[in-house]
């Protein structure tokens, strides 16, 4: 079957992540994203693309601090109330009927119940005039210790991480599942040793 080039949500499942914000007068946003992706392997950077008209990307230019929190299944009931519009003196947290999580780093509050914080500073906004990549290096990354297995693997079972996949009118919400199959980074090297190693090391 052959797919419009733009649906490319129909094959690739994204993360449902909320980001956090806060205005410079302290009121806070939350809002859903789906397109976030770590920049390369061992860097601290994240990227996201943003459209322009969001207060999420305000707040951002304004205060260069956010939170990306990485959601289970069970904040489902908060993707809608947090997408829909509502004017920026809104305080989200309240509209989506989510509590705080107070962050270590940086002003705005991550989202209680989440099972990873990944708390940002601004490192580079990319202009482009349909659409913003947003950089953020992360200062502060943090796990419930529930969800982070022995090994520094995500739990998926317990964490259970909220990804959609589109259609033609919806979202669909899944989540993984571990395949119990696993191969070393140091498998992809001729010497079979991951030249990041030492960095995994505590
Ligand atoms: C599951 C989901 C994922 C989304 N992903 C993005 C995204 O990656 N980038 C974006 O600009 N908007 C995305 N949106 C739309 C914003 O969440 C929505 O426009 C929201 O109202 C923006 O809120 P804000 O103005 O408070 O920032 C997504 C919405 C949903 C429901």
């Amino acid at each position: 079957m052959i797919l419009k080039p733009f649906k490319r949500e129909s094959v690739i499942p994204l993360p449902v992540t909320f980001i956090s914000t806060m205005s410079e007068g302290g009121i806070r946003n939350i809002a859903p994203y789906g397109c976030v992706m770590p920049v390369l392997r061992p860097l601290d950077l994240v990227c996201i693309a943003t459209a322009k008209w969001r207060d999420t990307l305000d707040n951002i230019r304004a205060t260069g601090e956010f939170v990306i929190n990485m959601a289970g299944t069970d904040l489902i009931p908060a993707v809608i109330p947090s997408a829909r519009f509502s004017p920026p003196e809104a305080d989200e947290f309240e509209l989506a009927g989510l509590e705080e999580k107070p962050s270590v780093v940086v002003k705005p509050p991550g989202i209680k119940g989440c099972y990873a914080w990944m708390e940002c500073t601004l490192d580079k906004l990319f202009e482009e005039e349909r659409y913003i990549l947003i950089m953020g290096k992360v200062v502060h990354l943090e796990i419930d210790d529930a969800a982070c297995r022995p090994d520094g693997s995500l739990d998926v079972e317990t964490a259970q991480p909220l990804f959609m996949t589109g259609s033609n009118a919806a979202m669909h919400y899944c989540t993984v599942t571990d395949t119990g199959k696993s191969d070393s980074f140091g498998a992809m090297f001729p010497d079979r040793k991951d030249p990041l190693e030492k960095m995994y090391k505590e």
